[in-house]
């Protein structure tokens, strides 16, 4: 019985196992009813008494040994049986990849500076770090104007002649855009541009600008407006009317305010448009004479017009969204429902 006792002790120490199966077979081996453990446990009853002690000792340390093994086996090869059935399995499904697609604002960016192209603009850009000269000296800001108040401007740094800070419109681009170029100019200037605003459904502290400026000989009023014209009939539909409504920009004299007619309603009023039939959707004008002169530019020569847009905006009305944050949240519902909006 001794022999019996290591000989298993010895198979115990040197028992693999691969799978659960493995481990169900070898327990029944040793431990199960006719199990070679087992066995000897019977056969200890007739063993003379003088050896119980010592034989129970040992049998029962066996015992023990056998079930710590073995659930130790089991422990392992279910490890081991998961990762193997899930490299394994190619009838399982994938892990889902969601398709991206392209954001709404550079949908409807690329499809605004799309349209100008057409019409012969070229493309500028400028920094998002500017310094106060192109952002507003160079544009006849007052030195007062509540524009420079820090309550629209984050400025990055203070107690300068000519601080730095992030550019509150692309205007700035227009402004670097006459310094190095002498008339004929048509540019559009699309970028981010940044203001200190508290977020709303109207109102964000980032946003993006496509902003446009053609200067030339004999550019009048009329040039602005049919430029614009037509600007709206390519993005909103061929039968959209604009209206311009008086307006003051430091920039631009005389200045205006565009608002097309609605839509959605086709001018009748609904709420998106407030009931009123039309909706605003950039400002403009023709370029101060200041302006042009401070960029090397002789005004008396040449004359030339201005305008600036909000991308979120033109966006929401484009398709309806109602909260500018969507924009801003990456929620993939939102963002997929744009997948097919691409047209340009
Ligand atoms: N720069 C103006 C703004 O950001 C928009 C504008 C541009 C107005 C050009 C008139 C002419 O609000």
């Amino acid at each position: 019985m001794k022999e019996q006792i290591e000989k298993i002790m010895a198979e115990l120490s040197e028992l693999k196992c691969q799978t659960e199966k493995e481990v169900e077979e070898a327990r029944v081996r040793f431990l199960g009813k006719k199990g070679e453990i087992t066995a000897l446990f019977d056969e200890f009853r007739t063993i003379a008494p003088d050896l119980k002690r010592e034989f129970g000792q040992r049998l029962n340390s066996l015992k023990k040994e056998a079930q710590t093994r073995i659930d130790a086996l089991k422990a392992s090869a279910k490890s081991t049986t998961v990762s193997a059935d899930s490299a394994g399995d190619v009838t399982m499904p994938g892990d889902p990849y969601e398709l991206g697609s392209r954001h709404p604002v550079s949908i409807a960016r690329e499809e605004i500076v799309s349209i100008f192209r057409k019409f012969g603009y070229d493309v500028a850009e400028g920094p998002e770090i500017e310094d106060d000269y192109h952002v507003f000296e160079a544009l006849n800001f007052p030195p007062n104007h509540p524009a420079r108040d820090m309550q629209d401007t984050f400025f990055v740094s203070v107690g300068h002649p000519n601080p730095l800070l992030l550019r509150t419109h692309t205007s700035s681009v227009q402004v670097r855009t006459m310094e190095k170029m002498q008339p004929p100019i048509r540019v559009v200037c699309p970028g981010r541009v940044f203001r200190n605003e508290a977020i709303s459904a109207r109102a964000h502290c980032i946003f993006h600008q496509v902003e446009g400026l053609y200067i030339d000989e004999n550019v009048t009023f009329a040039d602005l407006k049919q430029a614009i014209l037509l600007f709206a009939r390519e993005m909103f539909g061929a039968d959209t009317q604009i209206r311009m409504r008086p307006s003051y920009f430091p920039f631009t004299e005389p200045s205006a305010e565009v608002d097309v007619s609605c839509n959605i309603c086709k001018g009748k009023g609904c709420n998106i448009c407030k009931g009123t039939g039309w909706l605003e959707i950039l400002g403009c004008g023709m370029v101060d004479p200041n302006v042009l002169e401070a960029s090397g530019i002789d005004s008396k020569k040449y004359s030339g017009f201005a305008f600036g847009m909000g991308v979120e905006r033109i966006a929401m009305l484009k398709w309806q969204v109602n909260d500018l944050r969507h924009y801003f949240e990456n929620d993939m519902r939102f963002l997929s429902e744009f997948s097919s909006a691409v047209n340009v």
